[in-house]
């Protein structure tokens, strides 16, 4: 088990690297996810991407993950293996990614529109992005994890929207998961968490249901799907902790 671990400023440079690698990717995929292309497409798009940059996937291989992207289409979640599935028009996929650059990772994530896509679908991904920046602003030396986790809960539940409480986002650095854990919602028994510092790396990542928060995994051991099936969405990034604003790594 990794520990919690505080950055200096030649860290946080290689995050940095691996963050710009991180974004590049999502930015390619982005414009890769069309009607028509597989998502096991997408992941070989992203694999030649990773090694073109010197970087290797940080998910190939994380406990017998088999791709180096997650794309999740519509009601899945996040964990979405690559497969055979071809994107069709108004489709929203989220695609998960993660690099690993000179001993330091990042790790994102965005949820795409396929074409022309409903209203409401448009409405839960632009609300779970903003969910991400308004935790992310609660990023700050002095505040504390549930300051984050309160940030994103309140606006997707005004929203009416379901917050996913069985995954989480985390520290990163030299691994890709690290305490501590960054939940998405607040409650007593996790209380107000861990008080942030400069030198702090987290990946901050809602994941937002249109319906219930509730959610399972499929046969796979993998993919996290709603259980009512709804739509869901994911928007992530890795940010560092400064004596300011939060600086955001993969954007
Ligand atoms: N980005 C995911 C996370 O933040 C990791 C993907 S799971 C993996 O936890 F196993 F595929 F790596
Ligand atoms: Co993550």
């Amino acid at each position: 088990m990794s520990r919690l671990t505080v950055k200096n400023a030649a860290e946080i440079a290689k995050m940095r690297a691996a963050g710009l690698i991180v974004r590049d990717a999502l930015e390619l995929l982005g414009r890769s996810a069309k009607a028509g292309v597989s998502t096991l497409e997408l992941d070989a798009i992203a694999a030649e991407f990773l090694g073109s940059r010197g970087a290797k996937a940080s998910f190939l291989g994380y406990n017998g993950y088999p791709a180096s992207i997650c794309a999740s289409v519509n009601s899945q979640v996040v964990h979405g293996i690559p497969d055979g599935y071809k994107l069709r028009e108004g489709d929203i996929l989220s695609v998960d990614i993660g690099a690993l650059k000179d001993g330091y990772h990042g790790d994102a994530a965005r949820t795409f529109f396929i074409g022309r896509v409903a209203d409401e679908a448009r409405k839960l991904v632009e609300v779970t992005q903003e969910c991400f920046f308004l935790g992310a602003a609660e990023a700050r030396e002095g505040r504390h994890i549930a300051d984050i986790s309160r940030a994103v809960e309140a606006h997707a539940r005004k929203h009416g929207y379901g917050v996913v409480r069985d995954l989480v986002g985390h520290g990163i650095g030299r691994d890709m998961h690290e305490p501590p854990e960054v939940p998405n919602f607040t409650d007593a028994r996790i209380g107000r968490g861990l008080r942030l510092t400069k030198g702090m790396t987290l990946a901050i990542e809602p994941m937002i249901n249109m319906g219930g928060w509730q959610v399972r995994q499929e046969a796979n051991g993998w993919t996290v799907v709603t259980a009512d099936g709804s739509l869901s969405a994911h928007y992530e990034n890795t940010v560092a902790i400064t004596d300011g604003e939060a600086e955001i790594l993969t954007l």
